[in-house]
């Protein structure tokens, strides 16, 4: 874990309650200049704010609110694998859109399985694969036996490395891991179903984008407003998956 990874980790548990943002701020000057930063602008985001708010387990939620509330790609009784889930943000948002914890027994319920190589906290409602690697074959085999039926409607990936830094090095293995997404689409994916992934723009990105185009009838770059304007992110979602 890289020391602003820690900080961002740390920053998290004590927003849960363990300390108030006021004891945290005091104590930036302790930190190095780089989680000073990191910590400064947390505490002015006001999607941080919201996701806190909103019980959600991290702001990214709001990322993937955006990106469905334009496409609806999750709809009640949906099955979703969400790729690179942790801490778990995404997997809420999922659970409460396909209604898998059935919240809503008028509603087909869906269902939402979870993969990361971190842990992921329990969540009602889905199904976590924690300490797994998505681009390992056998975990795909694994995943398989939770789908109903073999088959999932949509594949989200949030996925991420810990970056390095070295923006290029970052980038490559952001596409090769985002390639074997294309990989696990083949084995799960139901005909007409959806992909969304994240990237980080670079030279690689385009043989991404033509892998992705040769599965999916139709691919594009979405960048939500909760991504922040600086940062290399981008979103390829691919719909209308072929077979
Ligand atoms: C930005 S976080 C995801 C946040 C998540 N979408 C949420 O809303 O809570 C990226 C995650 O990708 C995970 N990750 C990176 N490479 C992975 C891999 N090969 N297999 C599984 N998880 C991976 C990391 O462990 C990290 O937890």
């Amino acid at each position: 874990m890289t020391p602003v990874n820690a900080a961002m980790w740390r920053f998290s548990l004590q927003r849960r309650g363990l300390h108030s943002s006021l004891s945290l701020t005091k104590n930036v000057k302790s930190k190095s200049p780089a989680e000073q930063r990191w910590l400064q602008r947390q505490l002015k985001d006001p999607y941080v704010k919201a996701s806190h708010a909103q019980n959600f387990r991290c702001r990214s939620a709001f990322k993937l609110l955006e990106i469905d509330d334009k496409f609806r790609l999750l709809q009640p009784g949906r099955v979703v694998v969400d790729c690179g889930a942790a801490p778990g943000a995404w997997s809420q948002v999922a659970v409460r859109r396909v209604n898998s914890a059935g919240t809503d027994p008028a509603l087909p319920r869906g269902t939402v399985v979870g993969i990361d190589l971190m842990n992921i906290p329990p969540l009602d409602g889905a199904h976590f694969l924690s300490r797994h690697d998505v681009t390992d074959p056998a975990t795909h085999a694994e995943l398989l036996q939770l789908l109903p039926g073999g088959r999932a409607d949509v594949i989200l990936s949030d996925m991420a490395p810990n970056a390095s830094g070295v923006r290029e090095m970052d980038h490559e293995k952001l596409i090769a891991a985002c390639l074997t997404l294309a990989d696990l689409a083949e084995r799960v994916l139901q005909p007409g179903g959806a992909l969304l992934c994240k990237y980080w723009d670079g030279f690689l990105a385009r043989s991404l984008q033509e892998k992705l185009s040769s599965a999916f009838a139709h691919v594009q770059t979405v960048k939500p407003n909760a991504s922040r304007k600086e940062s290399a992110e981008r979103y390829f979602l691919a719909r209308k998956y072929r077979r």
